[in-house]
């Protein structure tokens, strides 16, 4: 970034002979610092995208308002994934190489962040996922960073979770295009047992799946208490109410996935479901109630745990170009690395060795349009 300025800067001023260092799009000065994100504001997950967007623009708007970063501005430069891993690929692309970004924030899928995080680790721009739990995100290299839980702490917490719940027959429902849901899928399997529990079968569905009725009629004849679904909320919106057609009646319980306004407009028919995620707007912890109330007044709804994980992102690398003194992309990586209880509105954010964040994690119950605290759970 420091060799590409100086020639940004030659170029600008031969082309524009007005003085000014413009960047080569023309949106932003070169003295702005600027922060990719690629997000996936249209397909199949648009919600993650949007809502985790609309919570790093307040941050970030929030932050210039108080005089911005290092004395300079911050500009978010955002890319549509459109859901799709082809896209991710060449926006992350663009956003390194034409938008020359010193930082990048990304996505909320884990296979698309582990899409990303491989072009951002060979170009040595230090990435942050907001929400990416898969395991193997992180491991991509020492540039890629998170700052939620990962789905080794998730899948135990659903598994002692339904046992305490007294189920004991519970059948695995696993969308076999998607590294989160089969990892999730993978770490509730191993731990459920551990807590007496059998899993009584697992289906898998392929991409793109809107009829669920043979798989869900299998579920059906093998008799379980509940059902773990490890898939998104856009696949679950389709999921519960196919399974309450063909009579399945019984828990569905998922992960962080099955977060969304979508799936609370099921109008009863996830009444009593469950999922393990990273905020609940019960909470009443100061930061979480002054940051409701700056998201309210600035979209006029409440805020779901996407939006929460985009403002708590963008405030962490902004904390971290701020310790680093320089937005050069190797310092920004540096600093990420020694972020130590960052008091976020998911709680405090301390980034370990794995460059993951050791984080609470909470149970909600879905009722009517509604999401209820069930239980909230510490790491240790
Ligand atoms: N954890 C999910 C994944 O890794 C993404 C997600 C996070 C979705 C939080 C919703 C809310 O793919």
């Amino acid at each position: 970034m420091k060799r590409l300025i100086p020639i940004i800067c030659v170029t600008a001023l031969l082309v524009t002979a007005a003085g000014g260092c413009k960047k080569d799009s023309g949106t932003a000065s070169t003295s702005d610092i600027i922060i990719g994100h690629y997000a996936s504001l249209s397909g199949a997950q648009s919600d993650f995208g949007v809502s985790c967007n609309d919570g790093a623009k307040l941050a970030i708007k929030q932050a210039n308002a108080k005089g911005g970063v290092l004395g300079k501005q911050v500009k978010l430069v955002v890319e549509d994934t459109e859901s799709k891993t082809e896209t991710t690929t060449s926006v992350v692309q663009k956003l390194i190489s034409s938008d020359h970004c010193n930082a990048i924030l990304g996505e909320v899928a884990s296979t698309r962040s582990r899409a990303g995080g491989r072009i951002c680790q060979d170009k040595k721009i230090p990435m942050l996922s907001p929400a990416s739990t898969n395991p193997e995100v992180t491991r991509i290299g020492d540039y890629v960073f998170r700052i939620c839980f990962t789905d080794d702490f998730q899948g135990p917490v659903a598994a002692k979770f339904a046992a305490a719940k007294g189920w004991k027959k519970v059948a695995v429902l696993t969308d076999s295009a998607n590294d989160y849901s089969k990892g999730l899928s993978k770490s509730f399997k191993e731990t459920f047992p551990k807590s007496g529990g059998t899993i009584v079968t697992e289906e898998f569905y392929p991409k793109d799946t809107r009829d669920f009725s043979t798989l869900l009629n299998k579920i059906k004849a093998s008799n379980p208490d509940a059902v773990f679904a490890s898939g998104y909320y856009s696949e679950m919106i389709l999921v519960i109410p196919q399974a309450r057609q063909v009579g399945l009646n019984i828990p569905f319980f998922g992960g962080d996935g099955w977060d969304s306004p979508e799936i609370l407009k099921l109008g009863g028919a996830a009444d009593n479901c469950y999922f393990t995620n990273h905020y609940s707007p019960d909470d009443q912890r100061p930061e979480v109630l002054a940051f409701i109330k700056d998201y309210q007044a600035e979209y006029s709804k409440t805020p779901d745990a996407m939006a929460v994980l985009g403002y708590d992102a963008a405030n962490v690398m902004i904390d971290a170009i701020k310790r680093a003194g320089s937005a050069a992309p190797d310092k920004i990586r540096d600093a990420l690395a020694k972020t130590t209880d960052f008091p976020a509105v998911t709680g405090k954010i301390t980034i370990d060795a794995e460059r993951n964040a050791r984080k609470p994690i909470v149970i909600v119950r879905i009722q009517g349009n509604n999401l209820k605290l069930e239980q909230a759970i510490n790491p240790d």
